[in-house]
């Protein structure tokens, strides 16, 4: 009976380990519910009238863009829903074996057009003719547009790691279409495919006509492109908006015309034929185009999933003794007023917490170009600053996805209103978000702000960059990793899913007609967007 009586006060034990679980989940929810919210995010400031700068031009670009997106989304939601690819973070991709008798590449045929070489081996393979501009690019194009392997003694970190090269920013236009030769529902039956590749070197047509040339010597490859294309039977099923192509620099690189300097780059983006094709860019202008950002090429591009499981366990592990960090150089001529970079530098150098890699933009200045050292401090660093430079975007929020460090913007259209494919909707996931404003014009202190952020919230915002890697990466062109996607399978899966949309009538942002004139963001008094200026430059 004793045993009863013992058994009788056991009865109690699950009961408190009940009420003890139900006071924590209490707890679990009380602190999510307190600290689950954005750490830092303020609305976007519509009360003060301040002066338009590049980047507000910028954003209100992209707020109108969305609000037409939205549109669209809302008035064909059930429509495009089974057309639409999924796109969701981190999964893998389905393998086109077929088991059940099914094509698991249907849908997602691509064909790639068979260009003569005068639209892209022929322009790379006189890299060494125009020095003057391209610098040494011909080594950058080396390794399928990879760059030279990163091995020597000065890369140190990532020496025994495999799959990293000195890879230059605007390289993509070679890696892209390497790549795509892997893409693994390629046809060589047009009529089968559902988007049509055009494997044009448009990013590096941009740079050996661009300085010291006339505009119809810049146009005359897009111009000569457009009426090779025209002439093919692919073209005339969709009028072109099934083809894509790669130009592996900003946006506004490529429409002069419509561009606010009437002297800089060409007019691919502008020409009719080049309006009704999708175009593959490291930053949109997002001027109701067919202009679609893609990451900016990183140093790391493995050949294997295991490559890049042993890098993400890599950078989880590692220990991290900055709170912050800076690379890049100051940007004097932009307008004092919007220079957020500048109070950035100013903060970071004020904080024992912040490191930095001066970038002067003089010659000569290597250390914040030399690939070791920029993965080196961002695998030391909790949170890399990625303010705007010439334009919003920058490469180097891509070296610091990559490195595992969360990413801090400035700006909505760093990042969070360009790679809608590749970045999670919700950036508070994955980013910090400081609006500019704040900084310039409230002295806010990032540092302050970082620090207010609980280590558990900083822990899951980190394993999410983590989780985001692949995405965000260009897989080693001359293998294929087995299950993840990279950048290019995501990229594909966006064009795949707005050619849907456009072969069903439900999208009409480019070729189709403009219902109203853009505003006019660009008056002589306001700043604007100045084209990314420099050709080397890594400078982040
Ligand atoms: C070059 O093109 C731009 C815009 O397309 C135009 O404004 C400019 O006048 C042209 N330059 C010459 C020399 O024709
Ligand atoms: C662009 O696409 C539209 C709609 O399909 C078509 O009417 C037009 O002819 C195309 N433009 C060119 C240059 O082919
Ligand atoms: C901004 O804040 C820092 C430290 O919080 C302070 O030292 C500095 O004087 C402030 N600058 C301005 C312009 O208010």
């Amino acid at each position: 009976m004793e045993r009863v009586g013992a058994h009788g006060g056991k009865r109690w034990l699950p009961r408190l380990l009940l009420l003890a679980a139900l006071s924590w989940l209490l707890m679990v929810y009380l602190h999510a519910a307190v600290f689950h919210a954005p750490p830092v995010s303020t609305p976007p400031h519509t009360s003060h009238v301040a002066v338009a700068s590049d980047c507000e031009d910028c954003r209100r670009f992209l707020l109108r863009q969305e609000e037409q997106l939205k549109k669209i989304a809302s008035a064909s939601a059930s429509a495009t829903a089974s057309a639409l690819p999924a796109a969701a973070a981190g999964e893998e991709r389905q393998r086109p074996r077929g088991g059940g008798g099914g094509d698991a590449c249907r849908g997602r045929y691509v064909y790639i057009h068979d260009l003569p070489p005068r639209f892209n081996a022929d322009i790379i393979r006189n890299c060494r003719k125009t020095e003057d501009h391209w610098g040494d690019m011909c080594r950058f194009l080396r390794n399928d547009g990879l760059g030279r392997p990163l091995a020597d003694r000065i890369d140190g970190v990532i020496k025994s790691e495999a799959g990293w090269y000195d890879t230059h920013q605007f390289a993509l236009d070679a890696i892209f279409h390497n790549r795509m030769k892997q893409y693994e529902c390629l046809t060589s039956d047009s009529a089968e495919a559902s988007a049509v590749f055009v494997p044009f070197y448009a990013g590096f047509d941009f740079v050996r006509y661009h300085w010291g040339y006339d505009n119809a010597t810049r146009d005359a490859a897009s111009v000569d492109l457009t009426e090779w294309l025209m002439a093919r039977p692919e073209w005339q099923r969709m009028g072109g908006r099934d083809h894509f192509l790669v130009a592996g620099r900003t946006g506004w690189d490529f429409r002069r015309s419509n561009n606010v300097d009437p002297d800089w780059g060409n007019d691919l983006l502008v020409m009719p034929a080049g309006r009704n094709m999708s175009v593959l860019v490291l930053e949109s202008a997002m001027l109701h185009g067919s202009d679609y950002p893609v990451p900016y090429p990183t140093y790391f591009h493995p050949r294997s999933d295991a490559d890049v499981l042993r890098w993400q366990d890599r950078v989880r592990g590692q220990r991290r003794t900055w709170l912050m960090a800076f690379v890049g150089a100051p940007r004097p001529d932009v307008p004092i007023n919007i220079r957020v970079r500048d109070h950035v530098i100013a903060q970071c150098k004020a904080s024992s917490a912040c490191t930095m890699l001066g970038c002067a933009r003089a010659t000569g200045s290597t250390q914040c170009h030399t690939p070791g050292n920029i993965m080196r401090l961002f695998q030391k660093t909790i949170f890399c600053l990625q303010p705007p430079g010439d334009t919003c975007t920058r490469r180097s929020a891509f070296d610091s996805m990559v490195a595992g460090c969360i990413p801090v913007f400035f700006h909505t259209g760093s990042a969070y209103k360009q790679y809608r494919w590749h970045l999670p909707g919700d950036h508070h996931k994955y980013s910090v978000y400081i609006p500019d404003a704040d900084v310039r014009q409230r002295n806010v202190s990032i540092e302050a702000v970082l620090r207010a952020i609980p280590p558990a919230t900083v822990e899951r915002m980190r394993e999410e960059v983590i989780r985001l890697i692949p995405r965000v990466l260009y897989a080693d062109p001359r293998s294929r990793l087995e299950t993840l996607k990279d950048a290019v399978d995501i990229a594909v899966e966006g064009i795949l899913g707005t050619v849907a949309r456009i072969r069903n009538g439900e999208y009409v942002d480019s070729g189709g007609p403009v219902t109203e004139d853009p505003p006019n963001l660009f008056s002589s008094t306001e700043s604007r967007f100045r084209p990314k200026q420099s050709v080397q430059a890594v400078d982040h």
